[in-house]
C-alpha cells in the first residue's frame, strides 16, 4: 500500500514525513516483523533508540524490505537517540558511530539527546558532539527529545546551533501549548511520543468519539489527525499489522476547528503519563 504522506521541512533544510512509526518496545524477531510490517504499510519514518535495544533489529528490518520493495533508502528516515550515559563529548561522538553501526546503515538520517539530564548537566556538550557528527555527515540532521525551553535556549546559546526537532510527549490530555509555542518560535519541529495516549487513550471521550462519528474514522485516526491539524509528527507504535494501516490512514479528512478546539480542552495538568518531567528524569 502507498500513502502520499505529507512532508514538513526542517530548519536545516532536510524534511520529515507528517506521522513516523514508533519502534518501542519492539525487539527481536517479532519486533523485526513488526517494523517490517509497518514499513510495507507505507512508513517512511521510523522512530529508536540507543536504549530501546532494536537498533538491530530497526536496520535489519529496513536492510530486508528496502532489498525487496523497490523503494530506495533515502526515501526512509532512521531515526535514533542518544542515551544519558554517552552525554560526554567523546562518548557521545562514539556512541553515535555506534549506532550507525548497529544498524547497519552508512548514515543516521536523525539524531536526538533522549533526555537532558540537568542533573549531570552534560547535555550542552552531548548537543556540541551531535553537531560535530553532523558535520562529519554520520548524522543528517539533528536534534533532542524531552527539552524544557531553557534546556533549548542553553544549547542555542552555547553552540549557535538550534535543534531541527524535539521529540516530546505529547497527546489530548497533555497539549504542550507552551512548548510548541517555543518550539515554533525557534524554527524547531515538535515530534510526539505516546502520541495516542498509549494505556490511558482519550479514545472514549466525547470529542473524541464524536468527531470519529462525524468524520466515519476510528478514534485513534481523529487523535493523530488531531497532531497533523498542528503541526506535530505523531509517532505512534502498534505491534498490530491492521492497526498500523489504520494510523497511517489519516490524511483523507480534517477535523474542523472546533474539534480540534475541544479535543485540545482534554488537557489537564498532572496529564504527563510516566512523570518524565525533563527538569528531573534522569535517564541511564
Ligand atoms: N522520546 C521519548 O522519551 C519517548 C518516550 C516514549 C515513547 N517514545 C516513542 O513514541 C512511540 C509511541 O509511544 P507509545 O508506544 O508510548 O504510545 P502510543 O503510540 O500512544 O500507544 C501505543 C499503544 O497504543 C496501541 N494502539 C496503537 N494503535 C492503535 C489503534 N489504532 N487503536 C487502538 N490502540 C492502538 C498499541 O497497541 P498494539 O501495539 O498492541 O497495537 C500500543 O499499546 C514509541 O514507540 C517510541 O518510539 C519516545
Amino acid at each position: 500500500m502507498t500513502h502520499n504522506i505529507p512532508q514538513l521541512t526542517l530548519n536545516d533544510g532536510h524534511s520529515l514525513p507528517a506521522i513516523g512509526f514508533g519502534t518501542y518496545p519492539l525487539r527481536g524477531v517479532e519486533g523485526r516483523d513488526a517494523i517490517q510490517s509497518a514499513l510495507n504499510s507505507g512508513y517512511r519514518l521510523l522512530d529508536s533508540a540507543t536504549n530501546y535495544e532494536n537498533e538491530g533489529v530497526v536496520g535489519r528490518a529496513l536492510r530486508d524490505f528496502l532489498a525487496d520493495s523497490g523503494v530506495t533508502r533515502d526515501e526512509v528516515t532512521v531515526q535514533s537517540k542518544l542515551a544519558g550515559r554517552h552525554h560526554d563529548y567523546d562518548s557521545a561522538l562514539q556512541a553515535g558511530y555506534e549506532s550507525v553501526t548497529r544498524l547497519g546503515l552508512d548514515r543516521l538520517d536523525v539524531l536526538l539527546i533522549h533526555w537532558p539530564n540537568p542533573i549531570t548537566d552534560k547535555y550542552r556538550e552531548a548537543w556540541r558532539a551531535l553537531v560535530e557528527l553532523q558535520r562529519r555527515g554520520v548524522v543528517r540532521s539533528i536534534g533532542v527529545s524531552n527539552f524544557a525551553s531553557e534546556h533549548l535556549d542553553n544549547i542555542v546559546d552555547d553552540s549557535g546551533v538550534t535543534p531541527a526537532i524535539n521529540q516530546i510527549e505529547l497527546h489530548p490530555y497533555f497539549i504542550q501549548e507552551k512548548m510548541r509555542a517555543a518550539h515554533e518560535q525557534l524554527g524547531i519541529i515538535t515530534e510526539a511520543w505516546s502520541p495516542l495516549g498509549k494505556r490511558s487513550a482519550p479514545f472514549d471521550e466525547a470529542p473524541v468519539a464524536d468527531a470519529a462519528a462525524a468524520h466515519g474514522v476510528t478514534p485513534a485516526q481523529v487523535i493523530l489527525r488531531w497532531h497533523i491539524h498542528n503541526g506535530s509528527i505523531p509517532l505512534p507504535k502498534s505491534a498490530t499489522p491492521s492497526r498500523q494501516v489504520e494510523n497511517l490512514d489519516v490524511f483523507g479528512f480534517e477535523l474542523t476547528d472546533a474539534e480540534v478546539a475541544s479535543i485540545s480542552s482534554l488537557t489537564r495538568t498532572d496529564g504527563r503519563l510516566f512523570g518524565g518531567d525533563p527538569n528531573t528524569h534522569e535517564e541511564m
